[in-house]
């Protein structure tokens, strides 16, 4: 191993979590939850039992409500049968000697009325539907044209978070990952191309701010601060969010954040999965507004990273695609070995192939 990698291998303190290395799992959403009660089953818990030796887990993005879900087979954090299977999910990671944070999601209008309660239209900021597309029992879809949200409504959803991080709680898990990015409605009401709103919850970055905080703050009511981490993407197009000025909106809401005490925010640097200079935006100086640690994100490799962290650019960095086909990753770039390719059309549905039968370096 080369001397400047052995960083990627240093310990961090997240929190009040000791993380024997910096190299998280980011959140991947693989659509497997069982039929039904879209509960994390056993092929899951195994999935992530294969990947505990990341720093910390990320979940794969879990929908805090029926009418926060916007694809086919994702698993809830809402009922009973949910918060069991998670609690296998979290067993299995800890029997490893690892740590598996939940990553609570409200898809906002990215959402079809074939998920949504009574085959109702989905809730956002604003009526504008997103040219998106989204996945439903039997394939691809355009996503349906949602409603915006009342003002008296606001309260009830931001509930529905709450209620959603104290199952996570009761689930067993190391603590929960906010998901305000990819253009889901957290990040509708942060970015003005979608938050058209004249009430309290649109309009000045004040106004915009006010719903991501107030369930920030619901969180803060059920989690210790040092357990709670808020995912951003402020320049990512995914899913046909943008902001026509995303520092004015960003720098405030991680200013916030720090004086929350919030343990980490977990940013993705540019296009999700794509381009990261897509649009000009200094994170650089998002992670100085920030008082707790900076996890980067989006298409890092192994150089990449070790360069990020030893020029003090961030703390952690989540590797997703990587996790997907190397359950060992943490091992592969110990070794600087070469890793597997993943396979797209596995990434979402389906059963083991594709997910849990990627090769560790020990099966060779
Ligand atoms: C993702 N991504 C993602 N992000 C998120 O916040 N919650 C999620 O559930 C998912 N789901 C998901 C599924 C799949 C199959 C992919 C490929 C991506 C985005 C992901 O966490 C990450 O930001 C991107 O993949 C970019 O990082 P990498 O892959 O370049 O390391």
């Amino acid at each position: 191993m080369a001397a400047d990698a052995e960083i990627l291998f240093s310990p961090f303190t997240l929190g009040d979590l000791r993380l024997p290395n910096r190299i998280v799992m980011a959140p991947l959403t693989r659509s497997r939850a069982r039929k039904g009660a879209l509960a994390p089953t056993a092929l899951n818990a195994e999935y992530y039992r294969q990947r505990a030796s990341a720093g910390f887990i990320v979940s794969e993005a879990s929908q805090i409500s029926q009418e926060g879900q916007g694809y086919v087979s994702t698993p809830g954090i809402y009922s009973e049968a949910q918060v069991e299977g998670w609690r296998k999910v979290a067993d299995a990671v800890h029997g490893e000697g690892g740590l598996i944070f939940i990553q609570l999601w409200h898809v906002g209008r990215v959402s079809h009325v074939s998920l949504q309660p009574s085959g109702g239209a989905p809730v956002s900021s604003s009526a504008i539907a997103a040219r998106a597309e989204t996945f439903v029992e039997g394939g691809r879809a355009p996503v349906s044209t949602p409603r915006a949200l009342e003002t008296a409504e606001i309260g009830r959803v931001v509930e529905d978070y709450r209620r959603a991080a104290e199952n996570a709680k009761r689930a067993g898990v190391d603590g929960v990952e906010i998901h305000g990015a990819n253009g889901y409605l957290i990040d509708q009401f942060l970015k003005n191309g979608v938050n058209r709103r004249t009430d309290e919850y649109g309009g000045s970055v004040e106004n915009r701010l006010r719903f991501p905080l107030a369930v920030v703050d619901a969180v803060l009511g059920v989690w210790d601060r040092r357990r709670v981490g808020m995912r951003l993407s402020p320049v990512s197009p995914a899913n046909d969010a943008t902001d026509s000025a995303p520092e004015k909106v960003f720098f405030p809401l991680v200013e916030a954040l720090g004086a929350r005490g919030l343990a980490y925010i977990h940013v993705i640097e540019g296009a999700t999965g794509g381009p990261r200079d897509v649009a000009p935006f200094d994170f650089l100086k998002l992670r100085k507004s920030f008082s707790g640690a900076y996890v980067a994100n989006n298409a890092y490799t192994r150089a990449l990273a070790v360069e990020a962290l030893a020029a003090g650019r961030a703390d952690l960095i989540a590797f997703g695609r990587p996790f997907i086909s190397n359950p060992d990753l943490v091992e592969r770039l110990r070794e600087d070995a070469p890793l597997n390719a993943p396979d797209p059309d596995t990434f979402y549905g389906g059963d083991a192939e594709g997910y849990t039968d990627y090769p560790a370096l020990s099966d060779a």
